[in-house]
């Protein structure tokens, strides 16, 4: 789910923004003799003091306190299931963009469904808390905490019998690993292998059906996508932790015989979305009248991504749910072959990203200040176009959402929720 490179690489939150007004407040003022020669000792304190505590990384859960008897009972509760066809899912990451949009998709239709996630404060942590609510509403519980806490994952286990794991929780973003790689190792590769043991040994086995992403296709310039095409040329950091879920979910698959199937999903947005893809970003600043940055390849040609609706991936995920074989290991050990899928989920028709600014234009009715650049080689790809036909055989997979009609909606949720809390606020 990488973003287009637009935005900067740097998630607000983390900013250190306190230094601003102090460098302002300092130009401002007359400095006699004596209040520069004061502020000569400081800087010169600050130049030799030695460095802050570096910020913590972006997925480093907070000390969360789980367990009790209060706590067991919401387990419990939310991952009942209301209808006796039902499945019972733990979904990760489920204060995420997808993870809360599949948790609601799966309690309205009675299956039991209980969160993880770890509130990492990569992008706005209101954000995800308003979703919690959401989900709150709905009777899923989301539990806090880090999918690397093996502790945490056993007990969780211990209180529900899960069917299936949903397993959406990552370190996202294609540009931010160059500030923090180490946040993408903890997530998507060290709390994926710790979320595989505990599944592994957990009996009976769940199903697990876990996201992957275009980005492993790379540098890949065959078009459309297919899963046969060659993954082996990354061109993000997050790409090759993506890629290398893909091969240890294999090794799983092959040695315990958990049930697995990967869905690579292309660039998701709608309603509820995340902050950092450029559909959103651009809202955001054109609304405030800023300029955005546009890029282009370095010969001029365009940059295009297969933009796919939340609601479309929602039923492809539940479609790979409903269609995933049991497990067939018992007691961490293998009992026979089990079921590996790998799945596109996009919608087969790549938009130009200038495209995707005219219609924000006309659905916002705000003239963007567009800056056009040559996109940067730190991560993004020029275009990604998905092959779905084996999504559709097997999962019957099939978006119906075009990207005009898809921002209308989400732009419909933006202009509703930012200003509901605005509202709030005064
Ligand atoms: C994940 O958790 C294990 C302990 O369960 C710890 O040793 C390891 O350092 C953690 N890995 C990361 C990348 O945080
Ligand atoms: C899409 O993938 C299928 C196999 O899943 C293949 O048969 C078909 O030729 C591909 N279509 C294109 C246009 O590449």
């Amino acid at each position: 789910m990488e973003n287009i490179g637009i935005i900067p690489s740097t998630p607000g939150k983390l900013k250190p923004d306190k230094y601003q007004p102090y460098i302002h407040r300092l130009r401002l003022s007359k400095l006699t003799l004596w209040s520069s020669m004061f502020l000569a000792f400081i800087l010169l304190f600050f130049f030799f003091s030695p460095p802050a505590a570096p910020l913590p990384a972006a997925a480093t859960p907070r000390r969360d306190s789980w367990g009790g008897p209060d706590w067991e009972k919401r387990v419990s509760k939310s991952a009942r299931k209301s209808s006796s066809s039902g499945i019972t899912v733990l979904v990760t990451g489920a204060a995420g963009f997808v993870g809360c949009h599949v948790s609601l998709a799966l309690k309205r239709r009675g299956d039991g469904v209980l969160g993880l996630d770890n509130f990492n404060r990569y992008y706005d942590v209101n954000l995800k808390r308003a979703r919690q609510k959401l989900l709150a509403r709905a009777g899923v519980f989301i539990v806090e905490g880090d999918i690397n806490d093996s502790a945490l994952l056993r007990k969780l286990f211990d209180v529900a019998p899960f069917t299936h794991v949903m397993h959406l929780a990552a370190q996202a973003g294609v540009r931010y690993a160059m500030q923090n790689p180490g946040s993408y190792v903890h997530s998507n590769i060290a709390g994926f292998v710790n979320l595989l043991q505990v599944c592994k040994s957990a009996n009976p086995q769940p199903a697990i059906v876990y996201a992957s992403s275009s980005s492993v296709y790379g540098l890949n310039s065959k078009v459309p996508f297919s899963e046969k095409d060659r993954t082996d040329q990354p061109a993000s950091l997050y790409a090759a932790t993506k890629k290398a879920g893909e091969g240890i979910a294999h090794a799983y698959n092959h040695i315990y015989g958990l049930s697995i199937t990967g869905l690579r999903f292309f660039t998701v947005y709608g309603p509820w979305g995340r902050p950092d893809m450029a559909y959103f970003s651009f809202t955001k600043d054109m609304l405030k009248g800023k300029q955005i940055t546009v890029f282009e390849g370095s010969d001029g040609g365009s940059v295009a991504r297969d933009f796919t609706y939340i609601d479309d991936v929602v039923k492809g995920c539940l479609g790979a749910l409903d269609t995933a074989k049991k497990s067939t290991g018992s007691g961490g050990k293998k009992k026979g072959s089990a079921q590996y899928r790998i799945y596109n989920l996009g919608n087969t028709s790549p938009v130009p990203v200038s495209e995707l600014v005219d219609i924000l234009e006309k659905l916002l009715k705000v003239k963007a200040k567009r800056k056009v650049m040559v996109m940067p080689r730190n991560g993004d790809v020029m275009f990604t176009h998905a092959n779905i036909s084996r999504a559709h055989r097997d999962l019957n997979y099939m978006p119906t959402t075009d990207l005009e009609a898809g921002l209308r909606k989400f732009v419909k949720w933006y202009l509703d929720f930012y200003s509901v809390s605005k509202n709030k606020s005064a």
